[in-house]
C-alpha cells in the first residue's frame, strides 16, 4: 500500500509538540510534509493553517495536522475551507470520535493543553480510526453542502 502523507503546520505555540509528532508519524509509516513554523519566533497561526489547507486542496497530502497553543485558532482557520474537517482534540476519545463521527481530515492539537505523550497517542488513534459511515455520512454531507440560510425553511 502506498504511504500516506501528513502535512503538518504549527505556530510558535505549537512548536513544542512538532518534533515528537513527526517522529511518531515516521514510526507509524507516514510521509511528512513539514510546512513550518521552523523556529520559536512569534508567528500568526492562520498563515500555517492556510499552508496546510492548500496542501490538502492540491492533493499533496492526505491528512492535516496543525498545532497551536490551544488547537482552537488553527481549527477555526482550517474550517473556513469546505474540503477541510478539522477537529480540536484534547484526549483520545475526541481523537477517535472526530474520525468515527465527523470523518475529520485534520487533527488540531494544543501544545499548551496536551502533553507530548498524550498528543502522540491522540495522533495514533486519529490515524488508525476509520470513519463510521451510515448516519454519520449523511451528517458529514450536510457539512460539505450547507443550506442557503436565506431560505425560509431554515428560519430560526
Ligand atoms: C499564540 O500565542 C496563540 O494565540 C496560538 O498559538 C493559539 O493558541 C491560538 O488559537
Amino acid at each position: 500500500m502506498e504511504k500516506k502523507t501528513v502535512a503538518i503546520g504549527v505556530d510558535h505555540g505549537g512548536l513544542l509538540l512538532k518534533s515528537g509528532l513527526i517522529e511518531q508519524l515516521g514510526a507509524l509509516g507516514y510521509s511528512v510534509r513539514d510546512l513550518g513554523a521552523f523556529g520559536p519566533a512569534s508567528v500568526d497561526y492562520p498563515d500555517y493553517a492556510y499552508k496546510v489547507a492548500e496542501t490538502l486542496r492540491v492533493g499533496a497530502a492526505d491528512i492535516g495536522l496543525v498545532v497551536c497553543g490551544t488547537g482552537i485558532g488553527m481549527s477555526i482557520a482550517m474550517n473556513r475551507y469546505p474540503w477541510i474537517r478539522a477537529g480540536v482534540v484534547h484526549d483520545v476519545t475526541s481523537a477517535r470520535l472526530s474520525r468515527e463521527h465527523n470523518d475529520a481530515n485534520v487533527l488540531a492539537l494544543g501544545a499548551r493543553m496536551t502533553g507530548a505523550e498524550l498528543a502522540k497517542e491522540c495522533l495514533t488513534v486519529f490515524l488508525q480510526t476509520e470513519f463510521g459511515e451510515g448516519r454519520h455520512a449523511r451528517r458529514v454531507r450536510k457539512l460539505t453542502e450547507p443550506p442557503n440560510l436565506g431560505d425560509a425553511s431554515n428560519a430560526a
